[in-house]
C-alpha cells in the first residue's frame, strides 16, 4: 500500500525552542516510519519578513541539524531546503494566477505582518499563502502537521488546488491540517506572557541551543507565586506550564510527587524548579550537543541537504510534468 504523503515546513527565522520541539518536531519524528514524509526549511518564506540574509545560511544549517538531533532520519524522510527545489517557484507562478487579491489581503497573517512592518508590505508577503500552497501541492501532500495558526493557509491551499483541478483537470488532492495524536501542546513562555517563540521573550523561552547554565537560570527565574492555600486548587496557567514541562521531561514519580505537594499545599516552587532545571538540562543537552556536532560538519550537512534535494526534486518534477500537461504547456 502506498503511504500517505505528509509535508511540513519551518521558517529559519531564529533559534528552535521547546515549543517547536513538542508542538512540531516530535510529531515529525513519530510520523517518519508510517508516512511518506517531506520536511523542509522555508528559506524563501523567511525573505518576506527577514530580508537581511547575513544569518540565513547559518540558520538553515541549524534547523537541519536540530531536526536530525531531535530524531529525524534523513534516510527515511526527504529533509530539504525550499530554495533547492525550483519546481516550487514554477508552481507558485501558476497558482498565483488562481489567487485573488481580495482573498490574499483578507488573510489574518498578512494583516498581522503588514501591521508589524508597514514600510515593507511586499508582494511576497501578500502571496505567502500561494507559496505555501505550492510547497504542499508540489508533492501532492494530503496531511500537513501544523499548529492552529496555519489553518487558514491550509484552507487557501485547498481552494487553490480545487480551482486548478476545476480549470485544468484533476492533478491535486486537497490537503488537510494534521494533528498527530489528540493533544495539541502549547508551551507557554516562562514569564507567563504568551507562548515560547523564536524571536520574542528570549529569556523566557528555552532554546534547543541553550547551554546548561542558561537553562538553569531561565527555569529558576520562571514565574511562580507563594503557593496554593486550599487543597486541590486549580493551577494558575504559569504554574500549570511548569507542570506541563515537568510531565514532558521528568520521571513520572517526580511529577506525581510535586503534583501531590501542590494539592496538599506544601509545594516548594524553589525545589520544583531546581528539579525541573536538572531534568531539562538532561533533556536538552544531548540534543544541543548532537546538533552542534552535525552543524560543525559541513561535509555531512552538504551531503544531507543534497540527498534531500534529490528526493524532493524527484517528486516535484513528476508533479510539474502533470501540471504542465494539464495546462497544455508541454511543447
Ligand atoms: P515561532 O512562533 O517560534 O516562530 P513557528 O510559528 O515557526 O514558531 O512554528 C513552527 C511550529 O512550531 C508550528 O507547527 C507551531 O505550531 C509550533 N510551535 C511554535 N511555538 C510553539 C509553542 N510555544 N508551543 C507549541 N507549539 C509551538
Ligand atoms: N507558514 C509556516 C509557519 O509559519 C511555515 C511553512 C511554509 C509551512 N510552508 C509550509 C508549513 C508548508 C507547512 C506546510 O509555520
Amino acid at each position: 500500500m502506498n503511504k500517505e504523503v505528509v509535508l511540513s515546513g519551518i521558517r529559519p527565522t531564529g533559534f528552535l525552542h521547546l515549543g517547536n520541539y513538542f508542538g512540531a518536531m516530535r510529531n515529525y519524528v513519530r510520523m517518519q516510519d508510517n508516512f511518506n514524509c517531506y520536511f523542509f526549511v522555508a528559506n524563501w518564506h523567511s525573505l518576506t519578513t527577514h530580508p537581511d540574509t547575513k544569518e540565513l545560511q547559518n540558520s538553515v544549517h541549524r534547523v537541519i541539524a536540530e531536526n536530525i538531533a531531535c530524531g529525524l532520519n534523513p534516510d527515511k524522510v526527504a529533509l530539504y531546503v525550499q530554495s533547492d527545489v525550483p519546481e516550487i517557484a514554477e508552481l507558485y507562478l501558476y497558482l498565483s494566477m488562481l489567487a485573488y487579491k481580495g482573498e490574499l489581503e483578507k488573510t489574518t497573517t498578512f494583516k498581522d505582518k503588514a501591521r508589524l512592518q508597514p514600510d515593507n508590505i511586499n508582494a511576497g508577503l501578500l502571496t505567502y499563502p500561494v507559496l505555501m500552497a505550492s510547497d504542499i501541492l508540489v508533492h501532492r501532500a494530503v496531511k500537513v502537521p501544523v499548529g492552529k495558526d496555519q489553518e487558514q493557509h491550509l484552507e487557501m491551499a485547498r481552494n487553490f488546488a480545487e480551482r486548478f483541478n476545476y480549470r485544468y483537470g484533476p492533478v491535486f488532492p486537497t490537503p488537510q491540517a494534521f494533528n498527530f495524536g489528540n493533544e495539541l501542546i502549547k508551551i507557554m513562555s516562562l514569564d507567563g506572557n504568551g507562548k515560547m517563540s523564536k524571536s520574542e521573550n528570549q529569556m523566557a523561552t528555552l532554546y534547543l541551543a541553550d547551554d546548561n547554565d542558561i537553562i538553569r537560570k531561565k527555569i529558576m527565574k520562571a514565574k511562580t507565586d507563594s503557593g496554593p492555600t486550599t487543597s486541590n486548587s486549580i493551577k494558575p496557567d504559569y504554574i500549570e506550564n511548569l507542570f506541563t514541562l515537568m510531565k514532558l521531561v521528568s520521571n513520572e514519580d517526580v511529577y506525581t510527587k510535586f503534583n501531590e505537594d501542590f494539592n496538599n499545599c506544601i509545594i516548594r516552587y524553589g525545589d520544583m524548579k531546581k528539579q525541573l532545571a536538572e531534568d531539562m538540562v538532561a533533556f536538552i543537552s544531548p540534543i544541543r550537543e548532537k546538533a552542534a556536532d552535525i552543524q560543525s560538519n559541513k561535509e555531512l550537512l552538504t551531503t544531507i541537504i543534497h540527498q534531500g534535494k534529490e528526493k524532493a526534486r524527484y517528486s516535484a518534477s513528476a508533479t510539474l510534468t502533470e501540471v504542465r500537461k494539464s495546462i497544455g504547456m508541454n511543447y
